[in-house]
């Protein structure tokens, strides 16, 4: 590890491992402009900045309220988040960097980044092709963040349109999962300092769900195939599950008897943590307190099932 790498390993290896810390995940709340439109649409408000900034000065404030360790600590943002202040003039960045989360980007603070990159199942999807260049991209910008101290969260997500079984989404996530590993091989990325943020291993969304146990099963061996150990930390994202869907999969593969993963698995959730936060608070300042119950009831539940208890 030469460079501007080696400048940062240590530092990047202590954050990736407590990103990862056992029982904490993160809130993704990082929306663009467009998708936070829809959110907001769905309990009947405009798409407007102080909006926007309502709902995530809603979730952001919410840890304060809690005496036991928050548990979802980072949260990803949007680049409007980054420079907006809360509603007493608070910039959001200073409000989450007193409380020890970020600073900037790598001067104003921040010390993980996350890149997406979409594949979908179906059609002769997705093509060789694709899965090369996607994993060649995402490990070109997992090198590029830690030359610059950033921990990469490196999220290849394989959508859950369609109606294709359980053992095709396990095929294609393995194929695409280690795409990414040899990827980030050749590109001499530090894996000690990146977290990989999956799709589960699951039915298509339109088609019948599998069992809990073997999606859980499915994807834990999947990752048991594909992912090194040396990478600290898994961190979940939802995709369109519904908030107890997503829970009940992560405690389903934290309880798998027959695999023994080596990492954290844990969530990195919008949606699967905003739904019924979102609800609760339906655009109002004063459902403040009501929202950030939902969010925290949420937070709570998948910190508990990422430690393998089964959903309350
Ligand atoms: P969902 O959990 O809503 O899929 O979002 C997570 C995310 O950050 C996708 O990039």
């Amino acid at each position: 590890l030469g460079g501007a790498k080696a400048k940062y390993a240590e530092e990047l290896i202590a954050n990736g491992k407590k990103i990862a810390t056992p029982g904490k995940g993160i809130l993704a709340a990082d929306e663009s402009t467009g998708t936070i439109g829809k959110r907001l649409a769905s309990i009947g408000c405009p798409n407007e900045a102080w909006y926007r900034r309502d709902l995530r000065e809603m979730l952001f404030t919410s840890a304060s309220r809690t005496t036991s360790a928050a548990w979802c600590v980072p949260r990803i943002l949007f680049e409007e988040t980054l420079y907006q202040n809360s509603s007493d003039g608070t910039p959001f960045v200073k409000m989450l960097q007193d409380k020890d989360i970020l600073r900037k980007y790598y001067e104003q603070g921040a010390r993980f980044a996350k890149w997406r990159a979409v594949l979908k199942i179906g059609n002769g999807c997705p093509s060789e092709l694709s899965i090369h260049q996607n994993a060649y991209t995402l490990a070109r910008y997992a090198v590029i963040c830690q030359e610059n101290g950033l921990v990469p969260i490196v999220e290849p997500e394989i959508l859950s349109d369609g109606s294709h079984g359980i053992e095709v989404c396990a095929a294609i996530t393995e194929r695409v999962v280690a795409a990414c590993y040899k990827a980030l091989n050749d590109h001499h990325a530090l894996l000690e300092g990146t977290l990989l943020k999956p799709n589960m291993v699951l039915a298509g969304a339109e088609g019948p769900k599998a069992d809990l146990k073997l999606a859980g099963y499915l994807t834990a061996r999947t990752l048991m195939r594909t992912v090194p150990a040396a990478v600290p930390g898994i961190m979940f994202l939802s995709g369109g599950q519904s908030e107890e869907e997503a829970t009940a999969h992560l405690a389903a593969m934290n309880q798998c008897d027959n695999v023994n993963t080596p990492w954290t698995l844990s969530f990195s959730f919008g949606r699967a943590l905003q739904a019924s936060a979102l609800k609760a608070w339906g655009g109002k300042k004063e459902n403040f307190k009501a929202g950030q119950d939902a969010f925290l009831a949420r937070a709570k539940a998948n910190s508990e099932s990422s430690l393998g208890a089964a959903p309350a």
